[in-house]
């Protein structure tokens, strides 16, 4: 190796890559095609890109490892990978999220049957080998009996490969076609081994299914995180970083591949099935995220009139992206309606088949952004609300993802029982937790309508004792203390903070104004949704009775909420088995009007009126 690169070598994945000595961690680790979480853009103020380093980084603690540290962890050897240079050959540790397998981000029907009608097709050959009579070349062999001898569509990949194949497997070949194109010559018969992935690509979290495409089976899920975070927690910090850091869109690009590719890795290892069995990627997700992803120039849906580059469904070859999948295989990008409303919303109005339901069906998709559906009278309204990235634990002081450690609920009466994932000692808080939280405290009295947490000298002898010690005031305002008895020195706290409170205040304004300006749009109250779908990936969780005290839904009863999990993934799924849904979700496109909610006067009135928690 040449004195001036260095060579960094990444656990658990075991791959390896060189840099220039001087470079952060974090650099080379999204160079590799890493993810490493975090949400500050590497500036060193979450503290969230903790990794472990074994040898070659430079020594010095920065202030912010100080600040996010303990000093357990940096004798550990733990360090914020955007604050720590590599100045030798390094061995750097990315500690995997630990999923719960309860948690996964499991689908409610993962094993109902799909209708088929698959982009992908198999045929099995046995060909006759070539003779002095038989001179017909290797192509023209398979053309003879696939395509009465017409021309096909074939890439010079799979050319080159093509005779050492046929000899290998004595002239019993597999032929698989996308559409009408050739795009491999498998040895012998595997027409049974027919897979597609289909990702929900979210701004915190990215969800991916395998799909058994001849029998039309969800095999299995799995979920990671999107680490494009790294560079901002919003589409819109997002859309900057790319507009505004060289190579920004490449880097944003590669944050979403890793976090796919990882979800491939675990698939295919679960499963047995190889990468080139995946013929075809569908992928669903908000405008912003199928932009970046595909390395698109995004900076236009962040200015108004918030015009996409495209919004129809486009067929891309793998060619042009390398994912780990078939390298010639198809990634099939959804429709979408608007800049902010999706192609995943299109996938959870497809999964909710919001067409054919009778009367008045309300579809609310919490994610980083909210987007809501009603659908009713003959119409389909949308819209996309700034719910903020509280419900999936962003910007919350101990937000996390629901993974192991998080806490997904809450229960108080002469003290605070918190429900932990996986049990233990609590590391943060999740959504589903948040809503809980803040509908207890609301419950009890440490919360006002405003949202204020309460002086606790004036909660004397209205809320018991232990639960009054919980409330403390902190460097930026009071906090309540979730986890433990406060005296304790050996758990670490987790809190939640006047801060979060407003987080979450701003996000449930946003949904609950929004569902409020569609349904005048029809001339409705509220009173007369006949039903609500609840996506998103903690939509199983929350309480219901918990989302409705904390305000989310305007006067809902709780029995009319139905939770359908990531339902915009089975959406992704559906359309992955069959090309007729495909066409449904054009049709759904074509039919949906999309209020914009930034031109109309009456939301901000909405929103203020929502942002109060119902007394
Ligand atoms: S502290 Fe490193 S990315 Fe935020």
């Amino acid at each position: 190796m040449s004195s001036d690169t260095i060579k960094v070598t990444f656990l658990p994945s075991g791959k390896a890559i060189k840099v220039s000595p001087g470079v952060s961690i974090l650099e080379s680790a999204i160079a590799a095609g890493l993810g490493v979480k975090g949400l500050c853009g590497g500036k060193g103020l979450c503290g969230k890109c903790r990794v472990k380093a074994h040898y070659g980084v430079e020594q010095k603690i920065s202030l912010s490892e100080l600040e996010h540290l303990s000093q357990e962890d940096l004798d550990d050897g733990m360090v914020l990978a955007c604050q720590r240079k590599l100045i030798a050959d390094a061995l750097i540790e990315i500690e995997p999220e630990a999923i719960n397998p309860h948690r996964k981000e499991s689908l409610t029907d993962a094993h109902k049957l799909m209708p088929v009608k698959s982009a992908v097709t198999k045929r099995y050959l046995t060909l006759p080998p070539p003779s002095l009579e038989d001179q017909a070349s290797d192509l023209e062999r398979i053309m003879r009996e696939v395509s009465n001898g017409n021309s096909l569509e074939i890439g010079i990949e799979l050319l080159k490969h093509l005779p050492a194949i046929l000899r290998r497997s004595s002239y019993r070949v597999t032929a698989v076609f996308l559409d009408k194109s050739l795009i491999g010559i498998e040895e012998q018969d595997t027409s049974r081994d027919t897979y597609g992935i289909a990702f929900d690509i979210g701004t915190t979290t990215v969800a991916g299914s395998l799909v058994d495409l001849n029998a039309g089976r969800i095999i299995a899920t799995r979920g990671a995180t999107n680490y494009q975070q790294i560079f901002g927690a919003d589409v819109i910090s997002r859309i900057d970083y790319s507009i505004t850091h060289e190579n920004g869109a490449g880097l944003l690009q590669k944050g979403a591949m890793a976090a796919m590719d990882e979800i491939i890795t675990g698939l295919t290892r679960e499963s047995g099935i190889t990468e080139r069995q995946i013929y075809e990627a569908v992928l669903v997700g908000n405008t912003t995220m199928i932009h970046l992803f595909m390395g698109l120039e995004a900076s236009f849906l962040a200015r108004s009139p918030f015009v996409p580059v495209f919004s129809r469904a486009l067929n891309l070859s793998n060619k042009d992206f390398g994912l780990g999948i078939h390298p010639a295989g198809n990634i099939h990008i959804f429709p979408s309606i608007a800049g902010f409303v999706g192609a995943d919303t299109v996938a959870v109005m497809l999964a909710t088949d919001i067409q054919k339901q009778p009367g008045i069906s309300l579809v609310v998709d919490i994610g980083t952004n909210g987007e809501i559906v009603l659908a009713g009278k003959d119409r389909i309204l949308t819209c996309s609300t700034a719910a903020g990235p509280a419900f999936e634990g962003a910007k919350i002081l101990y937000g996390m993802r629901a993974v192991n450690g998080a806490i997904e609920g809450i229960s108080i009466d002469e003290d605070v029982h918190p429900d932990v994932i996986g049990g233990g000692s609590p590391k943060g808080i999740c959504g589903s937790g948040l809503i809980d939280a803040v509908a207890e405290m609301l419950r009890v009295g440490i919360l006002d309508s405003r949202g204020r947490i309460a002086d606790r000298e004036a909660l004397i002898g209205q809320v018991d004792p232990k639960t009054l010690d919980r409330i403390q005031e902190g460097k930026q305002g009071r906090e309540f203390v979730l986890n433990k008895s406060i005296s304790s020195s050996t758990d670490k706290s987790v809190m939640i903070t006047q801060k979060d409170i407003r987080e979450l205040q701003l996000g449930k304004g946003a949904i609950c104004a929004g569902i409020r300006i569609l349904l005048g749009e029809l001339g409705l109250t509220p009173r007369e949704i006949d039903r609500v779908f609840l996506a998103g990936a903690f939509g199983n969780y929350i309480k219901r009775d918990s989302a409705i005290s904390i305000g989310l839904f305007p006067e809902i009863e709780a029995d009319r909420i139905h939770p359908v999990g990531n339902a915009a993934g089975v959406g992704a799924s559906m359309a992955l088995a069959s090309i007729d849904v495909r066409e449904r979700a054009t049709e759904l496109t074509r039919k949906a009007e999309h209020i914009e909610l930034s031109c109309r006067k009456d939301f901000q009135e909405e929103f203020l009126n929502a942002l109060y928690f119902p007394v």
